[in-house]
């Protein structure tokens, strides 16, 4: 098996930024709601002309350039993504067209919030057994497509943007362990109810706004603590390592009460936490992806440092990747 590393890392975020202040006067909320429940005070939002695979390819451009590798290095790429372009074909194959990456092999993965790790933890596979060499994995979200911007528990916590990172083969460090878990009875906590085979697009799924997202936010914060801080202890005892030492925590960015349970309850002090939050919100799978990316161009990352990455997202699912640089 070989060790497989990050070798690149890019990112990119609409230009466009919505700040708690416009949200007050879109829905009934207050930046001190907002602030004080999520952490959160602006988020990026797409222009109607850009689509998820034009925010993948930005980030990806970037981290092929970081990697010092053409497209045509590129073998693998997956984009992690619930907002895919189109229901057909994969957001990655897009992606491969903007890119000119001729060679790679592409599809995406749909694992909501989790789908960053859930990516990186297939392309190990391909890499550390030789199948692929050098692979692109995207976390590229527009959540503001499938939000319902008149519903205020939900609104106030998205935004756009995407992460990416080329795996390769590295000689030292690494991946050093990946667990990924999923609850399939939890589908009702978070969920787009209208727009695919159950129930396709009509005028009544319109009508009912069916085509957002619905979310039982309760239900879905005491989850994620229990179920991230599970998924970080599980990748910690199979990379047979204590949270001491681990330099740094890459949580998803769902909410900062939640960001705060986890990273107690596994151990870690705040500045060991790396966050985006403030500036992005929840991103989904863009989430944890540009969250590494923006701790790595930081220079936050030394060599020899170890980092946790831990998310959680609609499935329910849930997963952790441990990397040492
Ligand atoms: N502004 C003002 N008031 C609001 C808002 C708002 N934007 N939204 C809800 N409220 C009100 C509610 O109506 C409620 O009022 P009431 O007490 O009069 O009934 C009150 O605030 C409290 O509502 P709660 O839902 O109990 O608030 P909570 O503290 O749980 O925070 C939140 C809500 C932020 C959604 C939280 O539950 C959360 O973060 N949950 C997890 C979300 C998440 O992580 N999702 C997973 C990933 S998303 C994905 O996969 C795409």
């Amino acid at each position: 098996m070989k060790k497989v590393g990050i070798i690149g890392v890019g990112e990119y975020l609409p230009e466009k930024i919505l700040t708690n202040a416009d949200l007050e006067k879109m829905v009934e909320t207050s930046d001190e709601w907002i602030t004080t429940r999520t952490g959160i005070k602006e988020r990026h939002i797409a222009a109607k002309t850009e689509a998820t695979s034009d925010l993948a390819t930005r980030a990806a451009r970037e981290a092929l350039k970081d990697a010092d590798l053409k497209a045509e290095d590129i073998d693998l790429i997956i984009v992690a993504t619930v907002t895919p372009d189109m229901q057909l074909p994969a957001t990655a194959c897009f992606v491969q067209a903007n890119l000119g990456a001729k060679k790679a092999m592409c599809f995406d993965v749909s694992a909501a919030c989790a789908g960053f790790i859930y990516a990186m933890t297939v392309a190990h596979q391909f890499i550390a057994r030789g199948t692929c060499k050098n692979a692109l994995i995207i976390g590229a979200e527009k959540l503001s497509s499938i939000t319902d911007w008149q519903d205020r528990s939900t609104c106030v916590l998205f935004g756009d943007g995407a992460g990416a990172v080329v795996l390769g083969e590295v000689k030292s460090g690494g991946i050093l362990s990946t667990y990924l878990g999923s609850d399939g009875h939890l589908t009702g906590l978070l969920n787009v109810p209208a727009g695919g085979s159950r129930q396709p697009f009509s005028k009544e799924v319109m009508e009912k706004r069916q085509n957002f997202i619905k979310m039982e936010g309760n239900e879905v914060f005491k989850i994620a603590v229990m179920s991230m801080a599970e998924a970080g202890q599980i990748a910690l005892k199979k990379a047979d390592l204590k949270c001491q030492d681990v330099n740094w925590i890459i949580p998803h960015q769902a909410n900062l009460r939640i960001i705060n349970a986890v990273s107690k309850r596994l151990g870690f002090a705040n500045a060991q936490v790396y966050l985006n939050i403030e500036k992005c919100g929840n991103m989904s799978s863009a989430s944890t992806a540009t969250a590494l990316v923006e701790a790595v161009k930081a220079d936050k990352i030394k060599k020899g440092e170890v980092v946790m990455l831990v998310a959680f997202g609609a499935g329910l699912v849930w997963g952790s990747v441990i990397i040492k640089w």
